[in-house]
């Protein structure tokens, strides 16, 4: 029959708003917020860095992820098709209809590296089981990680097992396999981060803690440090590469996106600051450690401190297995665009098509391995190669898409349109959004990118 044939092509919806919001947390909470983030906060002097990284949740983050789901929903198709499909109909030159191919592009980018670092996670928590880090100094932690990372076929084993996680879970589909997922491994989580502050609590400097967290002191505060924080809201709340967005083709029609949102950005700071009240404690309980020690601060610095604690190494393995979870649904968010598309546009199954860029982006992956062993030696402009992904991601890639999201929904969707999709919602905070999103993201975004690029400039140079 003809009319079947003019059917739009409709997305089963999620059963509640309240999947979207686990799924979409899934996404957002990961190893942003257990490992990167008190690492930076460690490194940027603590309190005046969490204010600023809260103000650009609300600022920045809460607005651009209010543009995404709801261009999402609008769409409801895979992200690259969805952006594809909006900025033709708003009579926009091809040029920008692919916008969306970089945030397929970034996903796959930021997938390769995230999956070798959650590998650790995941070979951490054997180690804690078999008291590697029972009494062992600072030097002996270093040790440790120094020989995992020079372990290439460890490495390797590690990073396939999470990649092979990861494509299961997408396999199964959105509404099966990670609607599933997240509503087991959500709950998990939370429990698995409560039992933590617990043990912190009880066994850590919290006070000290609490203090380095939320005393403002302006002084440890460099541009530098604001431009971490701005382009952190990015990364911690997954925007600028459609995971969001493809999520919002999911949601229920009716379901208000403005509350969902505020939802989601408001448990992914919860966790961030959980992490941080969990992992600081007992980091100053510890005198050798310092909080500044970078991206080693989770893998050496805490087992230091779980092996010196009565039960700590049972708590240490529970939080690498947290932190393995929180990373597992926020990369299935991460494939999951490049998989719709694969889907929709060129008439993949969905097993091949997750198989296919599975190994994508394992194989982008040996990279990242290589440049902590082989290849440490071998830098482009000061980067090493796991460096060069992070850095032409997460400082140029997203935002230049969330640029152009925020200019898209600010200054070009017709906004009848963009109110009617917002449920013609909300007569105060609609301008108010609507404000923020035409100039303060923009601006924000903008300088961000412009010295992502200024940098990118000076070190190849
Ligand atoms: N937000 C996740 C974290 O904090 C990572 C992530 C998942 C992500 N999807 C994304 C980051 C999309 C940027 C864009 O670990």
């Amino acid at each position: 029959m003809s009319f079947a044939l003019s059917q739009t092509q409709s997305y089963p919806a999620w059963r509640s708003r309240w999947v979207f919001i686990l799924a979409a947390t899934g996404s957002a909470v990961g190893l942003g917020n257990i490992w990167k983030f008190p690492y930076i906060t460690g490194e940027n002097g603590g309190g005046a860095f969490v204010l600023v990284y809260l103000l650009c949740i609300l600022l920045l983050g809460i607005p651009v992820m209010l543009a995404e789901v709801m261009l999402g929903r609008r769409g409801r198709q895979s992200p690259v098709n969805t952006m594809r499909q909006l900025t033709s109909d708003a009579g926009l030159h091809g040029f920008w209809r692919s916008i969306g191919w970089l945030g397929v592009l970034a996903g796959l980018l930021i997938l390769s590296y995230y999956s070798v670092i959650a590998g650790w996670a995941l070979a951490y928590i054997p180690e804690m089981g078999k008291g590697t880090f029972q009494g062992a100094g600072p030097l002996e932690s270093q040790v440790f990680f120094d020989a995992l990372l020079a372990d290439k076929g460890r490495l390797l084993g590690w990073q396939s097992l999470f990649m092979l996680l990861t494509v299961g879970v997408v396999a199964f589909g959105v509404v099966k396999g990670l609607g599933v997922a997240v509503r087991i491994l959500m709950p998990l989580l939370f429990i698995l981060l409560l039992a933590m502050l617990v043990f912190a609590y009880r066994h850590g400097d919290f006070g000290g803690a609490a203090a380095f967290l939320f005393d403002f002191n302006f002084s440890a505060l460099s541009g530098r440090s604001v431009l971490e924080a701005l382009g952190h809201s990015f990364f911690t709340l997954s925007l600028g590469m459609g995971s969001i967005m493809a999520y919002g083709a999911y949601m229920p029609a009716t379901a208000s996106i403005g509350k969902t949102v505020l939802t989601v950005a408001m448990l992914d700071t919860l966790v961030a600051l959980m992490a941080g009240m969990a992992i600081f404690p007992i980091v100053f309980a510890h005198p050798d450690i310092n909080p500044a020690a970078g991206p080693e601060l989770l893998f050496v610095s805490l087992p230091v401190a779980f092996g010196a604690m009565p039960g700590g190494l049972a708590i240490g393995m529970v939080f690498f297995i947290l932190v393995s979870i929180a990373a597992w649904s926020s990369a299935i968010s991460l494939i999951e665009p490049a998989v719709a598309w694969l889907i929709e546009r060129r008439g993949f199954n969905r097993f091949t098509a997750n198989i296919l860029l599975g190994l994508v982006a394992w194989a982008l992956g040996l990279g990242t391995i290589l440049s902590f062993n082989d290849w440490s030696g071998f830098t482009l402009g000061g980067f090493t190669f796991f460096g060069a992904m992070d850095f032409l991601t997460s400082r140029i890639l997203l935002p230049l898409t969330g640029l152009f999201i925020a200019i898209f929904v600010g200054w070009i969707m017709p906004h009848v349109t963009v109110k009617e999709e917002l449920n013609g919602n909300n007569s105060l905070m609609y301008p108010l959004w609507l404000w923020v999103l035409r100039y303060i993201c923009p601006l924000a975004i903008g300088v961000v990118l412009l010295v992502g690029l200024y940098d990118t400039f000076a070190m190849a140079s």
